[in-house]
């Protein structure tokens, strides 16, 4: 086998790394940025805390404050609108996953023009540069700041899409677990399940490679180690630090191996039913882990190893309860509403990905077989 990977874009990671942020951009020769973020990432004030570091480096600040969950593609096309209008040199994303596609998308249509979706899913058609990108994550979960693309919805289709290539690219990745701190344990349980997804899926994907396996195996010990410590004490910085890290590590062992079948039900159910991103990818994957332990027994029983378990379903199931992550049943969904269309989204979702020869699960994915998944992880999560 032989293996290949790209650092896609350098990271400053540590506590504090965040007071950099204007003295990188004033590197960048960048003079006023747009600064990209939600209400919460704003009323938690770390929003303020950023554009104050920016503005004391010399450089002036446009705020698109109004990011929107699974950013719908109206929303990002205001962002990259609002910098063409402001005419700035750089963008910069604080927050979430949400915030920092959102920022990636914006800074695609600075110099690339509207609309966005003849951008979507074409990897390489983004040819054309465009100004700087400093993202800084605030939650440990998306690993964003390590992947080269997007995930946006596609409003007109009701489907999330991808963007990708040079345009939309990280320039640097800030990575402050400082800035997880006042996090709700809620949040950093579904953001953390994230994470582990990456890791996890990365490691058993049909496009496994000698570094997600390296990546992949370290993210999952580090999400083992400490994101119960980070969900039952929010200020322990050594746990926040530890599910930072694993969160950058499943981004850098996802950019090539991708994620298969947890995240292919985790996007259905974002776009169908409106689940959380972390709590969506994360709702299967007892059943997950067991469905393709007969094909990657070795990194299947690693996960279980990691946590101190016999069976990485009994690890992913226990560990979703000592969290407290809301099961499928207490998202309030119907099975019935579920078994309905989530099995025959991801056959599609997948035949899809096939076409463009990308195949990520170990496992053939039919209709039977993600109907079960969604089935028994409603009737025993
Ligand atoms: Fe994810």
């Amino acid at each position: 086998m032989s293996s290949v990977w790209s650092a896609p874009n350098p990271i400053l990671f540590g506590n504090g790394t965040a007071s950099q942020v204007g003295a990188e951009l004033a590197k960048l020769g960048c003079r006023r940025a747009l600064v990209v973020f939600d209400k919460g990432v704003a009323n938690a004030g770390i929003a303020g805390k950023i554009t104050d570091i920016i503005k004391s480096a010399g450089i002036s600040v446009v705020e698109f404050a109004d990011v929107q969950a699974d950013p719908p593609d109206w929303s990002v096309e205001a962002a990259g609108a609002l910098g063409v209008a402001e005419s700035v040199d750089c963008v910069v994303g604080v927050g979430g996953g949400s915030s920092l596609d959102t920022a990636k998308a914006a800074k695609l249509l600075i110099t690339n023009p509207p609309p966005l979706k003849q951008y979507y899913g074409r990897e390489g058609v983004v040819t054309k540069p465009s100004v700087p990108l400093i993202v800084i994550p605030t939650t440990a979960g998306t690993g964003s700041e390590c992947t080269p693309g997007g995930v946006i919805t596609d409003t007109e289709r009701g489907i999330k899409t991808n963007i990708a290539g040079v345009g939309c690219a990280v320039t640097l990745g800030i990575v402050d677990p400082e800035l997880t701190v006042g996090l709700p344990a809620s949040v950093t349980a579904s953001t953390g399940m994230d994470a582990l997804c990456h890791c996890v899926e990365s490691l058993t994907s049909a496009r496994a490679n000698d570094f997600s396996a390296v990546t992949g195996r370290e993210g999952i010990a580090l999400v083992a180690k400490y994101l119960v410590h980070a969900v039952e004490n929010g200020a322990d910085l050594d746990a926040r630090r530890g599910m930072m890290l694993a969160s950058s590590l499943g981004g850098i062992s996802m950019s090539g191996a991708l994620c298969h079948l947890s995240h292919d039900i985790g996007r259905s159910l974002g776009a169908k039913f409106h689940v959380a991103h972390g709590n969506g990818c994360a709702a299967c994957l007892p059943q997950v882990l067991e469905a393709v332990s007969a094909v990657k027994p070795d990194e299947v029983h690693y996960f279980a190893e990691c946590f101190g378990e016999k069976s990485a379903y009994d690890a992913a199931r226990n560990l979703m309860k000592r969290i407290k992550l809301p099961n499928l049943k207490q998202l309030g969904l119907d099975r019935g509403a579920l078994l309905d269309a989530v099995p025959d989204e991801v056959v599609m979702q997948c035949e899809m990905a096939a076409k463009a020869g990308i195949v990520t699960s170990p496992i053939p994915v039919t209709r039977e077989l993600i109907a079960d998944i969604v089935a028994r992880a409603y009737d025993e999560n």
